[in-house]
């Protein structure tokens, strides 16, 4: 389509496309705030802009948001959450192999809305033991299913029968038998679980549980008709899931360098592992190191490619063209951009090393484009602004400060002058390090005590639910677009026009000269 309003010659001289933009300011490194987008022409509203992304072969997002693969961010409960909205999550590695299988294996297995391990009771217990199970565990629901020890399903216990006056009866003598309680197989959830539910509710007049079961009629999860109405209700407004050809959720892992005693890749061990987390249906592993154009990030990516030759690999992190072209010869399909953006990083103050995120993004871009590979822009992202920026160049962004104060991220809430923090801490700082994540920074586990850290722990204010952080970004990222007239983001990536902006100018972009009463949580600040 001809573009009803085409560039006007003075706009040009002003507002340059990335390929003329970032050559003539090649002596100086920019980041997000050294640089504006001008709007244009445009036909498009916010809502309607597509934001999905591809990022390999067989790795297509709904949305160009990847949580961190941190200790602090992202577990099997973040990967959930970012894969509900149409994102991605990384599962960190500072854990034993076998723990990170089952991280995945949740993640996978996950159907939403299903209640996977029900709590149960037994037909022996009394009445009171579950009332005083309600009240330990402070349960806002009092009906239960009734399993035997092979978990074999005999039969539901009603709320109404969970009172005091029955405390002394047994759950036996208690609870709705079997043949009264309406169960499906598993089999028969088909690709919608939620849609085969919300069918079962409708037909089912009054009916308010509907039980899971195996072919050897054992519990194997439990619909609640709330849950589905309150799934259906936001179907609508949400962002489409991000699932697999299986419908299953999206979840990536992280892969460690793992070595010997002596140094050496230790072979076998990555093989097995990346193997093991293919059979648990991961759609993704990302080889994560501080310095990627590395012989050892480049001898770990060959493995695993020469192994898996279909598996979406990402790898990083680089900021340098070289470092693109290395990764991807090595067999990378996706590459991590960023080298001491990061919010808990100390890379840039410790080594003296790293590029200011937008000119590392345009010149990684370059060899990018040239060897059929696409970036994620990692790390130093603080508003939905920034966002709209690395996607002129990059096809999605990683974020860990953004998300780690959300109650989906791993740790506790902690209160400080009454005010509610979680913690957030660098994968190069010790206690990460010493928890996993030394290979990352070039250290063995052993030698991190003398290791400089190249992270700080730090604490994040608690902040709203990640279905909320993500709709904030979202409607941030939409709204660039509807700015430049993008449809797509690939189009996003074509129409940007920058230009640089002055200390004056990074001034007036932020409120001023007023005297704030509320953040405006599209800026991401308290999200
Ligand atoms: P944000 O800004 O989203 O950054 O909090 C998250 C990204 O930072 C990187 N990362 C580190 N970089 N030292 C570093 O120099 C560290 O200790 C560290 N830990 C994480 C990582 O790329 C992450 O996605």
């Amino acid at each position: 389509m001809a573009d009803a309003s085409p560039a006007h010659e003075v706009d040009s001289e002003f507002y340059q496309p990335a390929s003329r933009f970032f050559p003539a300011h090649s002596r100086t490194a920019l980041t997000y705030d050294d640089v504006t987008l001008a709007t244009l022409y445009t036909e498009i509203l916010p809502k309607e802009s597509q934001i999905d992304t591809r990022l390999a072969e067989g790795l297509h997002l709904n949305i160009p948001l990847v949580s961190a693969d941190m200790d602090t961010v992202t577990e099997a409960r973040m990967a959930i959450a970012m894969a509900l909205n149409g994102g991605l999550g990384l599962i960190h590695y500072n854990m034993p192999e076998k723990e990170q299988l089952s991280e995945v294996s949740r993640v996978k297995n996950h159907v939403h809305g299903l209640i996977q391990d029900p709590i149960r009771v037994h037909p022996e217990q009394h009445i009171g033991d579950v009332l005083e199970l309600i009240e330990k565990k402070r349960f806002s629901f009092s009906t239960f299913p009734v399993v035997d020890a092979a978990g074999t399903l005999l039969g539901l216990l009603p709320g109404h029968v969970v009172k005091p006056r029955y405390a002394h009866r047994k759950v036996s003598e208690a609870l709705t038998p079997r043949a009264q309680v309406r169960t499906i197989s598993e089999r028969e959830l088909g690709a919608d679980p939620i849609a085969r539910a919300d069918r079962f509710f409708t037909e089912n007049l009054g009916i308010h549980k509907l039980l899971v079961v195996d072919d050897q009629d054992r519990l194997k999860g439990l619909f609640t008709l709330s849950d589905i109405e309150r799934i259906t209700q936001e179907t609508g407004a949400a962002l489409k899931p991000a699932r697999d050809s299986q419908f299953r959720l999206l979840c990536g892992a992280a892969l460690s360098t793992i070595r010997r005693k002596d140094g050496s890749i230790d072979r076998e061990r990555v093989i097995g592992h990346v193997g093991a987390l293919i059979d648990r249906g991961v759609d993704c592993v990302a080889v994560s190191t501080a310095h990627g154009h590395s012989r050892g990030v480049g001898e770990v990516v060959k493995l695993v490619r020469d192994a898996y030759a279909h598996l979406p690999i990402i790898a990083g992190n680089v900021t340098s063209a070289a470092g693109v072209e290395f990764l991807a010869a090595n067999g990378a399909n996706v590459i991590k951009v960023g080298q001491g953006p990061g919010s808990i990083c100390t890379t840039r103050v410790v080594a003296g090393v790293g590029i200011p995120q937008l000119t590392a993004l345009y010149v990684t871009s370059r060899a990018a484009a040239a060897c059929g590979v696409t970036l994620l822009a990692d790390g130093g992202i603080t508003k939905s602004g920034d966002i709209v920026k690395a996607l002129t160049l990059a096809q999605g962004v990683i974020c860990g400060g953004m998300f780690a104060g959300c109650p989906e991220a791993p740790g506790q809430i902690v209160e400080i002058n009454g005010k509610l923090y979680k913690q957030y801490r660098g994968m190069g700082s010790h206690a990460a390090m010493k928890a996993g994540s030394a290979a990352r920074y070039g250290h063995s586990a052993d030698s991190t005590r003398k290791a400089a850290a190249e992270g700080i722990e730090a604490l994040k204010e608690v902040a709203a639910s990640l279905d909320s952080v993500v709709g904030q970004l979202i409607g941030g990222i939409q709204s660039g677009m509807g700015y430049l007239g993008a449809a797509n983001l690939a189009s996003l990536r074509e129409r940007a026009r920058y230009i640089q902006v002055s200390p004056a100018g990074q001034k007036e972009a932020a409120p001023h000269d007023v005297i704030e009463v509320k953040t405006s949580s599209s800026t991401g600040d308290k999200a």
